[in-house]
């Protein structure tokens, strides 16, 4: 039987946070052998909003990759590779920038937060503006059926399938729609000055690449109980970071219960709950960094995975335009 289809991916402008870690790398390693699984490095929706430094995408499509290396995605079996390096998506852009309205791109809640983020103000670039419908080409073109993203990426798939229903009734049924696949538990993970997102921008993410003494230092850093001044105030849970971490990472979800308790009694210092924190943060992130650091010294072959996974890529964006163009009528020699 045919195995269902993954396809997702991140914009290489950074180092990889436990943001994405708990969003979306976990489940791609964990269903990488039950779907062909497609993972691209999106250095061209990257450049939709750093059309000024290019220069930055070079080094981090390298960094993004060793992330997923680090995190057990298996290159045997998971294809990464880069969406610059397929012509047929921007091609397949520029047909659906037909199918889609400036008002109903306006309407996305992922680009409307981005926008103000960004601070363009009434200055935003036309290709960022519609990097929503390059998406769509993105996860269409593959044919994907599911869609491991965070929960910010949800506003992306949803756009994505309007695209596919809009396109397979005008012409003919050549796409699937997909399903975005989240953390069930997670809404997500905030930073560690408490914000609601962990973000790079934002200066409040745990890289996956951090070392023991960096990850210890921001653990202690950690946004808390701001009244919870002495070791036996009571202090409260709600909002406090650390035991939202705990939630997320704890394996032994009754210890975290108990430590609840007593810091809400008063008595259970911050310092204590931290230095537990960063116990559980250290043994996940070990094996992470030293497969990094595995890899890390051979760049050729991290390289060379990029090369072939892109060049398998390509077979298949050629196989879809073939059906693109020829339910489009574009076929015309
Ligand atoms: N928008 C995603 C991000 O911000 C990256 C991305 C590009 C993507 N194309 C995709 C994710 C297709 C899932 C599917 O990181």
């Amino acid at each position: 039987m045919q195995k269902k289809i993954i396809l997702t991916g991140d914009r290489p402008t950074g180092k990889l946070h436990l943001g994405h870690y708990v969003g979306s790398l976990q489940n791609r390693v964990k269903l990488q052998n039950d779907y062909e699984q497609f993972i691209l490095i999106a250095d061209l929706q990257a450049l939709t909003d750093n059309a000024e430094n290019p220069e930055i995408l070079g080094k981090n499509i390298i960094e993004v990759a060793l992330d997923y290396l680090a995190v057990g995605i298996d290159p045997k079996i998971s294809t990464i590779f880069l969406q610059s390096q397929i012509r047929e998506l921007t091609e397949l852009t520029f047909y659906f920038l037909n199918l889609v309205t400036v008002a109903r791109l306006q309407r996305n809640p992922t680009v409307k937060t981005e926008i103000k983020q960004k601070n363009f103000g009434t200055s935003i670039p036309v290709g960022f503006f519609v990097y929503p419908i390059s998406q769509a080409a993105d996860i269409t073109l593959f044919k994907a059926n599911l869609v491991p993203v965070g929960e910010d990426q949800l506003p992306m798939i949803e756009q994505a399938n309007e695209i596919v229903r809009k396109f397979n009734s005008l012409y003919k049924p050549v796409f699937t729609q997909a399903q975005a696949l989240v953390p069930k538990d997670a809404g997500r993970l905030p930073g560690i000055d408490g914000q609601a997102k962990m973000g790079k921008s934002l200066g409040n993410a745990i890289y996956l690449s951090d070392d023991a003494d960096t990850l210890n230092k921001k653990i202690m850093s950690m946004f808390t109980d701001p009244t919870h001044l002495r070791v036996e105030d009571p202090g409260k849970i709600e909002g406090n970071t650390v035991f939202t971490y705990l939630d997320y990472f704890a394996p032994d979800k009754k210890i975290v219960q108990e430590m609840k308790e007593h810091y809400q009694k008063g008595g259970l210092g911050d310092v204590k709950v931290k230095k537990y924190l960063n116990e559980i943060l250290q043994e996940i992130l070990n094996p992470i960094r030293e497969r990094r650091e595995h890899y890390s010294k051979d760049l050729d072959f991290v390289k060379n995975i990029i090369k072939s996974g892109t060049q398998k890529a390509q077979e298949r964006a050629d196989k879809t335009m073939q059906e693109v163009r020829q339910a489009m009528k574009l076929d015309y020699f």
